[in-house]
């Protein structure tokens, strides 16, 4: 018996990464998973790597800073599945490091757009998809930078508090509807987005393992663990919560 026998599963940001392993993992815990991704060949990819395995995907391209593109998202999700029972809003990118007062106004709406805005526009048009059939649960991807600051990332710890924000507000608002909203919180993860700087200096890799409670950087597939328990019926009384996958870092 998987953990979501037979729900259905959204995924975002799911060509990569968190992402892709949550896709895998929902879809190996019984849920069919639509794989959703900017990268259309990417979500194409992971979506028939789960069908190899004998689960149940489709691959699905969509930016979800653009409004109308996060409904087709959806509108294919009920078209193919029927109901929408679990959502994942991952989808994100990292900050370059910049000081404060240089910061462009493009590159904060860029971070905005994509680590914020993107969440609103997935709730708003998921929950609707669940209402209609009951309920659901919802788990939006923040960072340890969704509760603390980081010196010269003011554009991506604001997109990750606000994420913060918006779940526990979801979270209120559709308490009495039957959907749970949550955000897990990851720590530093062995991800592209990450390797982009460990590949680049193997001292700057061992720092980063370094400032993990750890001592050793999170696997995507631990951060998927999270994700798919808290969207699934064992976590039924869990909601409003930001849950830190971190390995003891932001505790410190
Ligand atoms: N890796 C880490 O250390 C870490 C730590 C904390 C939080 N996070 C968060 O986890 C999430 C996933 O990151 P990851 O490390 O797996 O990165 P990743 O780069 O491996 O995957 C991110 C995916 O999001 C997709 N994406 C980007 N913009 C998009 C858009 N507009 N529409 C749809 N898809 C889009 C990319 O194509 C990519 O496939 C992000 O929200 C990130 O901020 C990551």
């Amino acid at each position: 018996m998987g953990l979501v026998d037979g729900k259905v599963a959204l995924v975002t940001g799911a060509g990569s990464g968190i992402g892709e392993h949550s896709a895998r993992l929902f879809a190996a815990e019984g849920a069919s998973v639509v794989v959703a991704d900017l990268n259309g060949d990417a979500a194409m990819s992971v979506a028939q790597a789960i069908v190899d395995l004998g689960g149940k995907a489709i691959g699905v391209q969509a930016d979800v800073t653009n409004e109308q593109q996060v409904i087709a998202m959806v509108t294919a999700t009920i078209k193919e599945f029927g109901r929408l029972d679990c959502a994942h809003n991952n989808a994100g990118i990292s900050g370059t490091m910049t000081a404060f007062t240089d910061l462009s106004l493009d590159d904060w709406n860029h971070m905005i757009a994509i680590n914020l805005t993107s969440v609103f526009l997935s709730m708003k048009h998921e929950i609707p998809a669940m209402l209609a059939s009951g309920g659901g649960a919802i788990v939006n991807t923040s960072s340890g930078a969704g509760v603390v600051g980081f010196a010269g990332l003011p554009h991506y710890v604001a997109a990750k508090h606000g994420v913060v924000g918006l779940t526990k507000t979801a979270a209120l608002e559709f308490a009495k509807s039957n959907i749970r909203v949550n955000a897990v919180l990851p720590g530093t993860t062995n991800t592209p987005m990450i390797q982009e700087f460990t590949n680049s200096n193997p001292d700057i890799g061992k720092m980063i393992a370094r400032s993990v409670g750890r001592g050793s950087l999170g696997q995507p597939e631990e951060i998927a663990q999270a994700a798919v328990w808290l969207c699934s019926d064992r976590a039924s009384f869990v909601s409003g919560d930001s849950m830190l996958v971190d390995g003891a870092t932001v505790c410190r």
